[in-house]
């Protein structure tokens, strides 16, 4: 529905997802430019019909110009079935190899580390988002025995390490930034992470203006609470990406003001919040709309339309600076009505 302009596919999913959604999906309409066309695919509908997408999704995705999701998951589909097709099938079949999620304080209020604020909390994390871990490898044997053997094999290979790498040097230069630090654990996953090591060293020579740095994921995670103002630009890979960007919320206010966006430069890419489904929160207007609503301006922006993302993020910022956000960072607001509150600032 509505608009011309670009077309965007919204899949608002599960849980929160749906109401956090929603919000952003009316921020859009006011901004204008944007064909909205809705898809249900969710928990609700797996179980309605047993199918998670249907045959031809991927290519029905591709065929928009981005694609907004709210989040996916469901207690009554533990195994996480119809998410690994959505959500992480989207990632692979699309071939959305950089996750970018910025992690910027809007206010030194919001910063949970005593002492700190907004300036040190400035940074983004590349996460590799198409190998790893994730890429479902592996099997049981014996399985619900007590001899069951379970093997989840981590992939890395030299394009999807080379690629990532190459895209936070390329980003960090286009943006002005000095310092790039790659994270791994090289020094437990010596045949996996020796791939990383090589290619980092490989690549920051190429870029000799910017200090390379590297340090061990455990560390990250401390650093991350001592001292993140050290940080510009962080690569890692696709399960230590997801892990530090939960931290990353959590320096930002809470998992609610996190965004992001699932890259491939050039071709349909998606953008979603970090945070998750939130099972315990769904139904009751309380979640935290910001986290999607600044995805959808990072969806605008990966679009060329960067006078609109950034009007979406002034509106945020007024409205964090006001207090008229949900409980989570502070506020007394419901869903609808924080929502509401930034599209008010709009300007
Ligand atoms: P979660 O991110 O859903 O929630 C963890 C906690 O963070 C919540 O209980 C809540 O306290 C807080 N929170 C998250 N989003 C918030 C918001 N918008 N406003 C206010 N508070 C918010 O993580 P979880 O509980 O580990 O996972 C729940 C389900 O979501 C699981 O099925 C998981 O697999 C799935 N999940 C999906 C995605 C995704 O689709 N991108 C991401 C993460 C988790
Ligand atoms: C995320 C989520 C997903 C991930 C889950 C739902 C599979 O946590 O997008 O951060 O691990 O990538
Ligand atoms: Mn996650």
């Amino acid at each position: 529905m509505v608009d011309g302009g670009v077309r965007i596919a919204v899949i608002p999913g599960d849980g929160i997802g749906p109401e956090v959604i929603a919000e952003a999906a009316k921020i859009l309409d006011v901004v204008g430019g944007c064909e909205r066309h809705h898809l249900p695919w969710s928990a609700d509908h797996y179980v309605a019909t047993g199918e998670t997408i249907p045959a031809g999704g991927y290519d029905l995705l591709r065929s928009f110009d981005a694609i907004l999701i709210g989040a996916l998951g469901d207690p009554r589909v533990p195994d996480n079935r119809h998410a690994r097709d959505i959500l992480l099938g989207t990632r692979f079949e699309l071939d959305l190899y950089v996750n970018y999620r910025p992690v910027r304080l809007l206010s030194d209020r919001l910063c949970p580390l005593k002492g700190r604020g907004r300036a040190d909390v400035n940074f983004v994390v590349f996460r590799e988002n198409t190998e790893g871990v994730y890429v479902g490898v592996g099997g049981r044997f014996k399985p619900d025995t007590e001899d069951e053997v379970a093997i989840q094999e981590e992939v890395n290979t030299y394009k999807g390490v080379h690629r990532i790498i190459r895209y936070a040097f390329e980003f960090a230069h286009a943006h002005g930034l000095r310092r790039v630090c790659m994270s791994d654990k090289s020094n437990a996953m010596q045949q996996g992470h020796a791939i990383w090591q090589r290619v980092f060293k490989s690549v920051s020579r190429e870029y000799p203006d910017i200090d390379a740095s590297h340090v061990y994921i455990d560390a990250l995670a401390m650093f991350l609470v001592q001292n993140p103002g050290q940080f510009q630009v962080i690569v890692t890979n696709n399960l230590f990406g997801d892990i530090i960007t939960d931290i990353g919320g959590a320096l930002q206010g809470g998992l609610g003001m996190a965004a992001s966006g699932n890259i491939h430069p050039g071709r349909t890419s998606m953008f979603e919040p970090v945070h998750g489904s939130a099972p315990p929160l769904a139904g009751k207007n309380v979640a935290n709309p910001i986290g999607a609503i600044l995805s959808a301006a990072l969806m605008l922006e990966t679009l060329g339309r960067r006078d609109d993302a950034a009007r979406i993020e002034a509106a945020v910022e007024a409205a964090v600076h006001a207090g008229e956000v949900t409980r989570d960072i502070g506020g007394t607001l419901g869903t609808a009505d924080a929502g509401d509150a930034i599209r008010r600032r709009l300007r």
